[in-house]
């Protein structure tokens, strides 16, 4: 059966939020794993939950209103301090880890993983203001890495959810996770029209077949994986 397909068509990014400067600002793709993580009855209080690449801290936000324990983390200590400031202000608390991968396994294990990773397929190695969605040449550099670490990541009954474009591959990611030991499924899908980022590299995204001309839209995805 194929995974239900949002009733909004374009999950509307959640607004409000202070951002510094070069902070993700929250998208479709944030709304789109912020409404799937407020679907799942299991998360609340008693549970050790983790936003990895939180950004602005949208979705760390809105699991620690469950009342589940939050760690926040990102490589972007812009990002930690605007997540912080956005916890702060709702009287809200979040534990914030500053790294990679490494670092949030380091600060785990989780009952809930909750990833919007970047995963736009770029023509040149992300840098400081871009590494918030330039992913490298196929779009999974920080995805194929954050699906071998997932096992390491979660506890045995934890969960994944990651959020990515079609563009950068679900198949391979689900052979990834599967390849590490956890079985996955698509849990909500959004058409959403192209981002600036996109929009800005149509061309590139087009020659390379990631876009079919003419095209103005991508598919979201939520992946959900477990043991
Ligand atoms: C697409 S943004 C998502 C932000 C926020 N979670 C949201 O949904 O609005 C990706 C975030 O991942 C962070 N990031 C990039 N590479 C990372 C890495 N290797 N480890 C942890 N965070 C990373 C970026 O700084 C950015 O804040």
């Amino acid at each position: 059966m194929s995974a239900p397909v949002r009733a909004d068509p374009q999950p509307r990014p959640p607004g409000g939020l202070f951002r510094l400067p070069g902070v993700y600002r929250p998208q479709h793709d944030t709304a789109l794993l912020a409404s799937v993580l407020a679907e799942d009855p299991r998360i609340g209080p008693g549970l050790r939950c983790a936003d990895l690449g939180t950004g602005s801290g949208a979705l760390a936000i809105g699991l620690a209103r469950t009342g589940a324990a939050v760690v926040a983390t990102d490589v972007s200590s812009r990002a930690l301090a605007s997540a912080w400031a956005n916890a702060v202000v709702r009287a809200l608390r979040i534990g914030l880890v500053r790294g990679g991968l490494t670092a949030a396994a380091a600060a785990g294990p989780y009952d809930v993983v909750a990833v919007n990773p970047p995963y736009v397929p770029s023509p040149a190695p992300a840098v400081r203001s871009t590494r918030a969605w330039d992913a490298g040449p196929d779009g999974r550099e920080l995805i194929d890495p954050l699906c071998a670490a997932a096992p390491a990541l979660l506890n045995r009954n934890g969960v994944l959810y990651l959020v990515q474009s079609t563009m950068s591959d679900v198949d391979k990611s689900r052979h990834a996770l599967a390849a590490a030991g956890l079985r996955s499924k698509v849990v909500a899908r959004a058409e959403v029209p192209f981002g600036p980022v996109v929009s800005g590299r149509l061309r590139y995204l087009t020659e390379r077949g990631f876009v079919r001309p003419g095209d103005r839209t991508e598919e979201l995805v939520v992946l959900r994986a477990a043991r």
